[in-house]
């Protein structure tokens, strides 16, 4: 038996994450993400893509390229800011700050994070859960005392999370009108905690500062200051893979 934390072979690893594909579980525990590389995650990831939806990953140029800037960050790696779609002339790039992933529909975002979440329930550190922002409304209108919605915002408080679609949602009802996002994205922001996103461009001229700017009006002006602390800008190129 291998020991929690100790570095294995990209084989053994992977032969042992899958090798339970039905019930898809699997013991495997690594501690640190700095213990694996890039051709490591990059199988893992691929594999799993297959597993998850039943077809290969494709692996032409933007879909390269829109991976890579996430790869780079989870792997701590330098070369994340040298990377093309990384928008640092929107916000200043960080380690520290959570993603938010702009681009036009059918380019994976969704999928992709599909994935990782994934592929990191075996790297604790980067352990994130993934929601809807329409789920999120959801789940808050279904809460029906006080309590209920402390256990919403106690389970939104987790330490990563990533939010898929947001503005695509509508307000909650629940006594009255609550945009659940901003309120979600204000107490991570208070509470340092990384958030990861996806959204569509708001415009149809694929404007990703104009869409960050939207995004600041529907939320409001208190999130807008903030949206550039909480993330870094991706902006994902190409054409959709669902036509
Ligand atoms: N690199 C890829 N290779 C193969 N299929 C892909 C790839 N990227 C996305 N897809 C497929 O394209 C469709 C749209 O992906 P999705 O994640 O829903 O896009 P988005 O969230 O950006 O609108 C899905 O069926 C997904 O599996
Ligand atoms: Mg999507």
């Amino acid at each position: 038996m291998q020991r929690i934390g100790e570095t294995q072979k990209t084989g053994q690893l992977l032969n042992r994450m899958f090798k339970d594909k039905k019930t898809q579980s699997s013991k495997i525990v690594i501690k640190q993400m700095d213990e694996i590389s890039k051709a490591e995650l990059w199988k893992i990831f691929t594999r799993t893509f297959f597993n998850m939806y039943g077809k290969k990953l494709k692996q032409d140029e933007d879909a390269l390229k829109n991976l890579k800037v996430i790869f780079y960050y989870f792997l701590r790696d330098e070369k994340f800011f040298k990377c093309k779609n990384l928008r640092s002339d929107i916000t200043t790039p960080s380690l520290k700050k959570g993603l938010l992933i702009i681009g036009g529909y059918g380019l994976g975002k969704s999928n992709y994070f599909e994935v990782f979440e994934k592929v990191f329930q075996n790297f604790p550190s980067l352990r994130f859960k993934f929601y809807t922002s329409k789920e999120l409304v959801q789940n808050y209108e279904m809460c029906q005392t006080p309590l209920d919605k402390e256990w919403f915002f106690k389970d939104v408080n987790r330490k990563y999370m990533f939010i898929d679609d947001i503005n695509s949602e509508r307000l909650a009802s629940n006594y009255g009108k609550v945009d659940v996002i901003e309120e979600v994205l204000a107490n991570r922001y208070d509470k340092k905690l990384t958030t990861f996103a996806s959204c569509n461009y708001t415009n149809s001229d694929k404007c990703a500062q104009q869409t960050l700017e939207d995004l600041g009006l529907r939320y409001g002006g208190r999130i807008y200051d903030r949206l550039h602390e909480i993330f870094n800008i991706i902006e994902f190129v190409g054409v959709s893979y669902r036509r």
